[in-house]
């Protein structure tokens, strides 16, 4: 079978992990396409190949491997593709990779890839095998043009962490906690509402903790909240134990700052919260809540859990799932726990079996399943305005939107032009599932 031609001038991303790749992956684009090489989301023609890496759990590591696997007979095939592993993954493992791949061209870490264009350049002209995983600083600013969607954008507000959960492996991949000059992050998100955008999502892995001399967060949503058109603005995600009051009333005050907050309980069980070293207990979250949803009139507040953490007992896990369902969370994502090598986690045994694990995965989304289905059931009836996305994927004749609070809305084509990505309409909800809001058009605008 004849292979289709690569093109040196085109790149292919294919991005794992959480936001933060998501949008390392569009800054490194910008820098390919500054060089006159666009993105293309066809792997078989691409001249350079990059893999952006996931370390959180193991599966997302074999994910990213089995993925850079699938390469191997095309770069035998045509030794002028570029193959480039960057992210998590490629600053945990480094050189070992480019040891244990010999087809691999670039390991790129999580502060070095603005400089990928050159790397990749370099790997294509001079053949050179290439590892860059040191502490440089990166730049993050971008062009505005330079992103995949024109009416919304993420904005990296803090780089790294510092709250060295025992389980987590991101202090170690994404290094120190630095927040972003707040003029840097004005500039950026005017220069994208100039362009266009009308929702912007500030990122941090816990942005409840931005500080920059005297601004904390609370202070840059207000400076942003008063960029004319810019009409939704998000940050996640928060850390229970930064979340104060002050953060909250910004919430509430400030007409753009969506109701909707990603603040994650991981467990119920006081125990494990301490060995997770959280540095809250149940109570203090069930306050937080309390808090949120007092000061924020229809606040949507989403979580995460781990279950099969070291040591987690039936009785632990029973304190998770009642914190679930009294939790009124909008959304829950659920994870096996998993050992990261160098955590202080996985010195202890991985004591809880697999099965287990999956046992306790799934009766808590289908504890969250439940909570969902009736809060949407709650919804109906009731008006929301959407940001609508575009065609729903399963029925082109239906638009899908999401509401402030970040839920997803489908509802009919209305008659005449049909509503634009990036536009606002309103609807009325009818119907729903656990995921889903089902609803009617009322008005555009
Ligand atoms: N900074 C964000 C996201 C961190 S990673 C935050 O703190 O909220 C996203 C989620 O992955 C975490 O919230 C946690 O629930 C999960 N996670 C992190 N490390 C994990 C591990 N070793 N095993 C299983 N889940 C993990
Ligand atoms: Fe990981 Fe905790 Fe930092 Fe989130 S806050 S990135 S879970 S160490
Ligand atoms: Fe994964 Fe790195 Fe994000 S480990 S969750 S891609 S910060």
């Amino acid at each position: 079978m004849a292979h289709p031609e690569r093109d040196p001038n085109k790149v292919c991303f294919l991005t794992f992990g959480c936001q933060m790749n998501r949008l390392d992956s569009e800054l490194a684009a910008g820098r390919f396409e500054e060089q006159g090489i666009a993105t293309t989301p066809d792997a078989d023609r691409a001249g350079t190949i990059v893999i952006n890496t996931c370390s959180v759990r193991k599966h997302a590591e074999d994910r990213a491997l089995s993925n850079l696997g699938r390469f191997k007979a095309a770069k035998r095939r045509d030794p002028h593709l570029v193959l480039v592993l960057m992210g998590c993954m490629a600053q945990r493992e480094g050189d070992r990779l480019l040891a244990r791949y010999p087809y691999l061209d670039v390991v790129c870490g999580t502060r070095r890839f603005t400089d990928l264009p050159r790397l990749a350049e370099r790997a294509r002209s001079a053949g050179e095998r290439i590892v860059a995983t040191d502490d440089e600083h990166v730049t993050i600013d971008r062009k505005p043009g330079l992103r995949p969607e024109p009416f919304r954008s993420f904005v990296s507000i803090m780089r790294g962490c510092d709250s060295f959960c025992s389980y987590c492996i991101v202090p170690y991949v994404r290094g120190r906690q630095v927040s972003r000059h707040p003029d840097k992050v004005e500039r950026e998100v005017r220069g994208l509402v100039d362009d266009g955008c009308v929702e912007v999502t500030l990122l941090g892995q816990n942005v409840a903790a931005y500080r920059h001399d005297e601004t904390d967060l609370a202070g840059l949503l207000e400076r942003l909240d008063r960029v004319p058109g810019l009409r939704r603005l998000r940050f996640i995600t928060s850390h229970p134990a930064d979340v104060s009051d002050r953060l909250l009333r910004a919430v509430e005050r400030l007409p753009s700052v969506c109701e909707h907050l990603h603040m994650p309980a991981q467990s119920g069980a006081d125990r494990i919260l301490s060995a997770m070293n959280r540095g809250y207990t149940a109570e203090f979250y069930r306050e937080r809540l309390g808090a949120a949803r007092e000061s924020i009139p229809g606040v949507e507040i989403a979580s995460d859990f781990i279950v099969g953490f070291p040591g987690e007992t039936d009785a632990d896990f029973a304190a998770t799932t009642e914190l679930l369902r009294d939790g009124g969370f909008n959304q829950c994502f659920i994870f096996k726990y998993s050992p990261r090598p160098g955590t202080r986690a996985a010195e202890m045994a991985d004591d809880v079996p697999d099965a287990v694990k999956k046992e306790r995965n799934q009766a808590l989304l289908d504890a969250q399943d439940e909570a969902a289905r009736a809060q949407n059931r709650a919804k109906e009836g009731r008006e929301f305005e959407l940001l609508v996305e575009g065609p729903s994927k399963r029925d082109p004749d239906r638009l899908t939107g999401r509401t402030r609070g970040n839920d997803i809305a489908v509802f009919p084509r209305p008659e005449g032009p049909p509503p634009q990505p990036g536009e606002f309409v309103t609807v009325r909800i009818t119907d729903s599932t656990p995921l889903t809001l089902i609803a009617e058009h009322v008005r555009s605008g």
